[in-house]
């Protein structure tokens, strides 16, 4: 389907437009224009020290943004590209400060969505981080980011994101490779491309955490997110329960029956439909398929939501 060309019109004129990738909605600015970032950092609530992921449409652009790509880099784009992996470059020295939040280093990524990759296609590289308010769960369709932004705000639809969770964002700018943000995109599938170790850094050290979005508690409800306890009722009506093996199914209890690509899907969706729908608390069943690929990405958001 084409791009309205007036999503195009306002990008190019300073405007933010979302729109639709594998992983979840962004908020595209133009990655050269500074006033346009600005207006992503006020739209959003976002910290200015929280640096933004540049989307491109092609891998040559790469070098408009990083310095020295290491050849670790290399394989990364041509295994993953285009796909849910950030990988995190030293920036060229004209690569603006507000897209880097004052780091050396740049996150890049090629989104793995026809329409995501039209779009920048014809815009140029766009700054998107995801389409929500800051602290609200990330958006998977086009209603969610109008509930965050309003029914007027301008969002290119595509239906609901394939994947459901963000993108895995991984560090290439130091001697080891480190994932910093794990996603769909798993540890063992990276160390098989590059054949080497890779690292893990979630959480904030005591150094400071080595990406600034660590620190911020994303992904989070108004209701209470825990697990499953085996004291829990399944009567109570004002749970939402996210259920992996069982054989109910009403209104408030979904089962996905070990379906773990599914329930990243849903996820942040079962978060908003539980703000909406005023349920006091989501509980989820643990998982059992514990070496499935989005498993790591599931533990971290789910746990994030839970604290
Ligand atoms: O799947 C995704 O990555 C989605 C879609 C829209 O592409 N985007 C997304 O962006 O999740 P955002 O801004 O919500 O999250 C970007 C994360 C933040 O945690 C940020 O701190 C980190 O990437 N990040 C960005 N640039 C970085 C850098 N130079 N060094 C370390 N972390 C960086
Ligand atoms: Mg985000």
């Amino acid at each position: 389907m084409p791009i309205n060309p007036k999503y195009i019109q306002l990008i190019k004129s300073g405007e933010i437009v979302a729109f639709p990738t594998e992983t979840v909605y962004g908020l595209g600015a133009d990655a050269w224009n500074p006033s346009a970032i600005q207006k992503v950092f006020e739209v959003k609530g976002r910290p200015s020290d929280n640096p933004l992921i540049v989307h491109i449409s092609s891998i040559e652009q790469v070098e408009d943004f990083a310095f020295d790509i290491p050849e670790t880099a290399k394989k990364l784009m041509n295994a993953f590209w285009p796909g849910p992996l950030s990988l995190i470059l030293i920036k060229k020295p004209e690569v603006l400060d507000a897209v880097t939040a004052g780091l050396d280093t740049v996150a890049i990524r090629m989104p793995n969505h026809s329409m995501a990759l039209e779009f920048i296609s014809r815009t140029g590289p766009l700054v998107a981080p995801s389409a929500n308010k800051s602290g609200r769960p990330s958006p998977t369709n086009a209603v969610h980011v109008r509930e965050d932004f309003g029914i007027d705000f301008p969002v290119i639809d595509g239906d609901s994101t394939k994947i459901g969770l963000e993108s895995t964002v991984v560090d290439l700018s130091g001697t080891e490779v480190t994932i910093l943000r794990p996603g769909s995109i798993s540890k063992k599938q990276l160390e098989e491309v590059l054949e080497m170790e890779i690292l893990e850094s979630f959480f904030q050290t005591s150094i400071g955490p080595k990406s600034p979005g660590q620190k911020y508690s994303h992904y989070k409800p108004k209701a209470k997110v825990r697990w499953l306890k085996k004291s829990d009722s399944l009567n109570d009506t004002s749970v939402l329960f996210l259920l992996m093996n069982s054989e109910i199914e009403t209104n408030n209890i979904v089962n996905y029956q070990g379906d773990l690509k599914r329930l990243a899907k849903e996820l942040y969706d079962r978060f908003r439909q539980a703000d909406i729908e005023d349920f006091d608390l989501v509980v989820i069943e643990s998982f059992e398929d514990m070496d499935h690929p989005i498993v790591s990405a599931l533990l971290n958001r789910i746990s994030k939501a839970i604290h």
